[in-house]
């Protein structure tokens, strides 16, 4: 792992690969070990960076309120420091909430983006207060009851959800906490959706129990000419679950 100063944050990344750049974005609440079994697949085909945002893995925590545009941002400042002005972005889950608020801050430096396990809208007013109280929760108790109640949301495979849990449990509760708040804050990007002049690759599975495949299929709808692959059987961790066909499907951005 590499160590780059952004934002006043030391930030983590795995770089490594050859071809034309693609950043890999993991979801909530895990880190750039998400891609272990994706990355192997890709590095013939792109030059990988992969981080672990602000909070999570080995990148720092930070004891304050964040937005979706601040892991942007990161992200964006990263890239200047490597040299790279347009790249390819793909986000899993939170991941995408993060490729999607770079994409709207930063368009001219995206070649082309995925969304994998992510959806555009807004949190409902419901979801926001969840998102609070699971907050709160954390804070007063740490991180157990969330690690808890997304394990079996993740994946039914038994030995992937073990591998899910195992990054979930290594994450501080300030990278939960901060997160959270991100998630209940951020923008509904569907407007956003329509101005894109990339390549936009979707990939949900139609056995996700934490964002229903509808969310899916309602950024394919709203981006005519996207590629949209919709896997059978698959949960909300599509890149462990099915490696091989996320690999192929991420390919398309080259
Ligand atoms: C994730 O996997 O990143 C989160 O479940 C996304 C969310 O809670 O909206």
């Amino acid at each position: 792992m590499e160590k780059i100063k952004v934002n006043d944050i030391n930030l983590t990344y795995d770089r490594r690969g050859k071809g034309s750049p693609l950043v890999l974005l993991h979801g909530f609440p895990l880190d750039h070990h998400l891609w272990d079994e994706v990355a192997p697949l890709l590095e013939d085909t792109f030059d990988l960076i992969i981080p672990d945002l602000r909070g999570f893995g080995e990148s720092e925590t930070i004891d304050t309120t964040y937005v979706m545009e601040d892991y942007a941002s990161d992200i964006a400042g990263l890239l200047d420091q490597l040299g790279i002005q347009k790249t390819a972005i793909a986000g899993h889950s939170m991941g995408g909430y993060v490729a999607l608020a770079f994409a709207g801050r930063y368009p001219e430096r995206v070649s082309g983006l995925a969304l994998i396990s992510s959806q555009a809208p807004a949190d409902s007013p419901e979801r926001k207060e969840g998102r609070y109280k699971s907050a709160e929760d954390v804070a007063e108790h740490g991180i157990n009851s969330v690690v808890e109640m997304m394990t079996p949301k993740f994946t039914v495979e038994p030995h992937l959800q073990a591998q899910t849990r195992e990054i979930m449990e290594k994450q501080s509760s300030a990278a939960y906490i901060g997160a959270l708040k991100a998630m209940a804050e951020r923008a509904d990007s569907t407007p956003l959706l329509s101005t894109f002049d990339f390549p936009v690759v979707i990939i949900h599975g139609d056995a996700d129990a934490l964002i229903p495949v509808d969310r899916g299929r309602e950024v394919r709808d709203a981006i005519p000419g996207s590629l949209y692959i919709e896997l059978e059987g698959v949960g909300h961790v599509p890149m462990l679950e099915a490696a091989k066909e996320t690999a192929d499907a991420l390919k398309r951005l080259a």
